[in-house]
Formats: structure tokens, sequence, C-alpha cells
């Protein structure tokens, strides 16, 4: 398979030597059985943990009945999620697609729809994904500097540097972007002065304020999403990864204000909002409610930074989302591989833990045992 890879498969990606045939809960298991704990969760999607029954049942009777009209006509399971999700976010209407990067470019063209302006303001460190746009708002050079031009004007304030935002907002500004949690970054959060100052300044400047939440949606914070710990409401709010745990969906979600000066044919997806992605993320949010997964991210969250600490003196993150400075960081991945533990690293002195909601003390302590004897490993190399 290895080779078969390298042979058909554009190399946009480097893997690491695994092959996954199966999962169950926060484990996954290779082709020879071999089983590893997962603490990145397909990148922070599998929330409710890999074929949890009630989400493979409910999947499993829609795929039966109906998979996909278009959105010429009605379905159901669309609906109700729409009426879920007004429930859980507090954002008034919706509409749907299949990624995180589709949800950022839906939500860039209300902003110029609703302002009539052009210039986007996004953050230092920012990641909202790969297509023309979202990747326009996105920060690093060397993903951005071949497609260039990309959509402009852009500017970019330094996070939590209120001066460098009231220079970079104007009369202008047709939105600013951001991830309360900058997550591809490596888990750096927003000041809560600093989200206040862009409220501050949207008042004064007439733009809407997006947070992108398709990392920090869906409970993996310890609340519903990140704004929730900060207590704003924002005009536009996108989501996806663990909208359907797993399950390919995206969505933006805006206030009544917006969604009355936006019309028919301004935005469509073919596949957005197909019956059976929404019975994925019905499904998804109603284990997170009946098994009480936030409060779970929250605790279990709390006691892995409190372990996660013991071997890092730079640990960041709210709930299940957590960021911690460990030099060597990509050798730590590699060879937590062979010791059966699924980790990410963000930049080689960093890593980021974002396993599913469903995950316990003991997988903890199992976690911070073997990463503390990777370190152990990894020291020994170079004393010698
Ligand atoms: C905050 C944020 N926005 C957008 C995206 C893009 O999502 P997708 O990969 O589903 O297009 C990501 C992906 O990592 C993300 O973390």
């Amino acid at each position: 398979m290895f080779d078969l890879e390298r042979e058909y498969l554009i190399p946009f990606y480097r893997r690491q030597r695994v092959l996954f045939v199966r999962g169950e809960g926060c484990w996954l298991f290779d082709e020879k059985g071999r089983r590893y704990l997962d603490l990145v969760s397909g990148i922070a999607c599998v929330s409710i943990g890999h074929s949890h029954p009630y989400f493979v049942e409910r999947v499993f009777e829609q795929l039966k009945r109906l998979v996909h009209v278009s959105n010429l006509f009605y379905t159901k399971p669309q609906i109700e999620l729409a009426m879920k999700l007004r429930g859980i976010s507090g954002m008034e209407k919706f509409f749907f697609c299949n990624s995180g990067t589709e949800a950022v470019e839906c939500a860039l063209k209300i902003s110029r729809k609703f302002t009539g302006k052009k210039k986007f303001v996004a953050l230092v460190n920012s990641f909202h994904g790969r297509t023309m746009g979202s990747l326009s708002v996105t920060w690093k050079e060397k993903f951005r500097k071949p497609f260039e031009p990309l959509i402009q004007p852009v500017e970019f304030v330094k996070p939590n540097d209120v001066y460098d935002l009231e220079r970079k907002v104007d009369d202008q500004t047709a939105c600013v972007i951001i991830e309360l949690i900058q997550g591809e970054a490596g888990v750096f959060p927003m000041d809560v002065d600093f989200v206040k100052a862009i409220f501050d300044e949207r008042d004064e400047h007439n733009f809407l304020v997006i947070f992108d939440e398709v990392q920090t949606g869906f409970g993996r914070t310890g609340r519903w999403f990140a704004k929730d710990h900060y207590g704003f409401k924002p005009d536009v709010i996108t989501m996806a990864k663990a909208m359907g745990s797993g399950f390919p969906i995206g969505c933006v979600g805006v206030t009544s204000e917006v969604a009355e000066r936006l019309e028919f044919t301004e935005h469509a997806s073919t596949f957005g909002g197909n019956p059976l992605a929404c019975v994925a993320s019905l499904a998804t949010i109603e284990v997170i409610e009946r098994e009480n997964l936030i409060k779970n991210a929250e605790k279990v969250g709390g006691y892995f930074k409190e372990r996660i600490s013991e071997l890092s003196e730079d640990v960041r993150g709210f709930g299940l989302m957590i960021g911690a400075k460990f030099e060597n960081a990509f050798e730590i991945v590699e060879m937590g591989l062979k010791e059966g533990l699924i980790l990410n690293a963000t930049s080689e002195d960093n890593l980021r833990f974002v396993p599913p909601l469903t995950i316990g003390r003991r997988e903890v302590n199992l976690a911070v045992e073997k990463i503390s004897h990777i370190i152990d490993k990894l020291k020994y190399k170079t004393d010698r």
C-alpha cells in the first residue's frame, strides 16, 4: 500500500507509516490487529469515538432510506439539524456545505454581500483552509505563495494586539475572521480583551465578525462552542470537522439580521445538507448530549492538562483541545506510533492533543506514561 500510494496519489501528504483498518472508541487498529490510542481523532473530528454504535445505526438506517436529492427539494434531516443548531449555537439561520474551507468561503462571501465592502482582516498564524478564498485569509506564506494572486485586499493582525487591530480595520473592512483558539497554529487562545476590542471596532466600522469554529466546535473545548467561554455572539460562525464526528459536513450559521440580506442563488452546494450527512450530525449531537461528553471534555481535559504539565512547561488550551511545548515534537510523534500512540505535532516544538471526547482518565494516564517514556528514550539518545 505504501508503494501504491506513491504511484497513484498526488504527493500532497506526508503520511505516517501505518495502515488503519478499524476503529473503536479511542482506539485504532492496523491491518495486523495492533492497537493504537488515538489522541488526534482524524484532526479533531471523531468526537464521539470511532464506530459509536448509535451513530453507526442511525447512519446505516438513513443510508438504506435516502442519501441525496439536492437542494432542489425539501428533506427532513436538514431542517431538523438547523433547528438543533439554533439551540446549541445561538445562531439563527444556517447553510450546509461539506467541509471547513467551504464554510469559510461562504462566510467571506456573506461579509462582502452584507457590507458591500471588500477588505478581509484575519490574524497572523491563522488557518482557515486551502481553497482560494480561505487560503487568502490563511497566514502561512508557504501555503499561499504558489497560488498568488489570491483574493485582495487582506490585512493580518497580530493576535491579542489591540493596537495592531485598530490600525488595520477601517471603513473598508468587510469582516474580521478569527479562530478564538488557533488550532493549526498549535492551540493558542485569544484574550477576552482582544475579542472585545474586535466587537468595539465592529460597532464603529460596521463590518461582520466571523468566528471560525471549524476546529473548536461541538464540545471540543468543554463548551458547545469556544465562543461560549468568551461570551460574545458573532455575526457569522463556521463549523465542520466534529460536526459529523468524521462524516463530512460543514455549516455556516448567521444572525437573522445577516440572513435578511442574503438572497436566492447567491450561494449553493450540490451535496450540502444531504440527508445522510445531516443524520450523521444529528446522531453526533445526540450522543454528545446523552453521554455528557461536553462535561467529560471539561473534566478529563483539565486532568489531561495537569498531567501534561508534568512533562512540559508550556501547556495551553480548553477542554480536550490542548497544545504543549515539546522539543523534537516530530520525533516524539514518530516514536509514539511505535509505542501504540497516535500523536500530532503542529511544529517541531509543539504537540496538539485532540482525542475523542469520550476519553477517560485511564487512557490519559497511559498516554502520559508513554510520552514520558519516549522523552526519556530521546534524552538517552542525545546524551550518548
Ligand atoms: C479553523 C479551521 N478553519 C478551517 C479549516 C479547513 O477545514 P477543512 O480541512 O475541512 O477544509 C480548518 C482545518 O484544519 C481549521 O482548523
